[in-house]
């Protein structure tokens, strides 16, 4: 049988070789013990999901500040709580198997939850449009507050490489913190970091410069983009394509494409559901329905040079290898199976399995109009929460050294989760 075209490592342009073609997107995990370090229970994870074949694995978001938090359980490199031991420990284990391991590095901005602060911040004082009221009115950074976080970016990326990880992400999609920088929406500012996209990309681009200088050439940085927002208003297509042309000149190695925030969140498939696949022969049209934002890519490959993963739907190897095949990307993201499969590359590699597990096609609190169809928003919201609950809890299993349970309840996942993440908020030491 000739080998899987996902199995041909990777040159990135710093000179890293990636073993395969197979990236793990990255999942926050929420197991940082309450100064937000890492802690036994991330070695356990990362030893789990490196020996499971993934050539390049991406740690869920690291912050670069424990006041904005997009969880409690965050690990953050932030000067004042120590934890470099920890962050060893936590990188020999994601690279055990000859194999990648980059940090996630972030800042919650707006997104930081009511649990971890009051007052979070952000470019401007615009709340997000979200019901529930989980999140406080943010307050815009002032320019010398940029200037800190700047540097605090770059130096979480040096920490990264002097601890053992062998790559680092920024994350500027998804509505966090530099990506709502990147929005009209969020972004009001009339000085030097507002108004043009040329002033708007300004701290994500002052970010790069700055942590390319710290870590020198050889070192892989990547960076997580919105291809959009998706949004009225919002951060476009057109703006996401001049943007990649001006990250081509800060010596990125690998960009990685996603889309939406917490108002509009298209990473997770349309209203957050996946459309179901239903086989594994994959036409023009399914393959682009599969992988929801291959279209995207493929447009900025053509402006670009940057190799580029494309996180989001995929799960049949049969899109999988037609997408490196025909070069729309170089590495394929795939995030939620392995909460349930940890060695589904392995798999692919080999050739044993033509799809992944998709359980976010079917699981739901209820049937009918507890679904995730209901047209009651407040329903439809629980069942989003309920499902990324429910997948933070297969990883809390990996991280206790059990195996994922596919048969659990999206209901009881909910109420667990909850329930850990006030007793995780309560807990932090500041
Ligand atoms: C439980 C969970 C946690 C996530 N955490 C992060 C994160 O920390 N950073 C990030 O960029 N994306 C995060 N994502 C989004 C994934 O990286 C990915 O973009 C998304 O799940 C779509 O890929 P998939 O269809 O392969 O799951 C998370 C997704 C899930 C399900």
């Amino acid at each position: 049988m000739s080998q899987s075209v996902l199995a041909t490592p990777l040159t990135l342009p710093c000179g890293a070789v990636l073993p395969n073609r197979l990236g793990k997107g990255a999942m926050t995990e929420g197991l940082a013990d309450p100064h937000n370090r890492a802690t036994d229970r991330h070695v356990t994870l990362y030893k789990r999901w490196a020996a499971g074949g993934t050539g390049m694995l991406l740690t869920g978001n690291v912050q670069i500040d424990r006041r904005y938090l997009e969880r409690p359980g965050n690990v953050a490199i932030d000067g004042s709580n120590g934890g470099l031991k920890a962050l060893e420990a936590y990188a020999a284990a994601g690279t055990s198997n000859n194999n990648h391991l980059w940090m996630q590095i972030s800042h919650a901005g707006r997104q930081t939850p009511k649990a971890v602060t009051s007052e979070p911040v952000g470019p401007s004082a615009v709340p997000l449009n979200m019901p529930g009221g989980l999140f406080g009115e943010p307050r815009a950074l002032s320019v010398e507050e940029i200037e800190v976080l700047i540097d605090r970016f770059a130096n979480a990326c040096l920490t990264a490489k002097q601890t053992g990880f062998t790559g680092a992400q920024i994350h500027a999609a998804h509505g966090y913190l530099l990506s709502e920088f990147l929005s009209p929406i969020a972004n009001k500012r009339d000085d030097q970091y507002g108004g043009s996209l040329e002033n708007r990309a300004r701290f994500l681009l002052s970010v790069l410069r700055k942590a390319r200088a710290a870590v020198g050439p050889d070192f892989p940085i990547s960076v997580k983009l919105n291809s959009s927002d998706f949004q009225q208003g919002g951060y476009t297509h057109e703006e996401c394509l001049q943007v990649v042309e001006w990250l081509g000149q800060e010596g990125v190695d690998l960009l990685e494409i996603s889309g939406g925030n917490y108002e509009q969140p298209s990473m997770m498939g349309s209203d957050g559901a996946m459309e179901p696949i239903y086989d594994s022969h994959v036409t023009e049209r399914t393959k682009a329905r599969e992988a929801y934002f291959l279209n995207y890519a493929k447009s900025i490959k053509q402006v670009s040079t940057i190799p580029v993963m494309v996180t989001g739907g995929f799960r049949s190897r049969a899109a999988m290898e037609d997408a490196i095949r025909d070069g729309d990307a170089d590495l394929v993201g795939i995030a939620r199976p392995l909460c349930i499969m940890p060695d589904l590359s392995n798999k692919l590699l080999a050739g044993q399995i033509d799809m992944a597990p998709a359980y976010e096609q079917t699981l739901r609190l209820g049937p009918g109009i507890l679904g995730p169809q209901s047209n009651i928003a407040l329903i439809k919201a629980l069942n989003f929460g309920g499902v990324q609950a429910w997948f933070c809890e297969q990883i809390f299993r990996m991280a206790d050294g059990l195996d994922p349970d596919p048969k659990m309840g999206v209901f009881r996942a909910f109420l667990r989760y909850q329930r850990g993440e006030g007793a995780a908020a309560k807990a932090l030491v500041y």
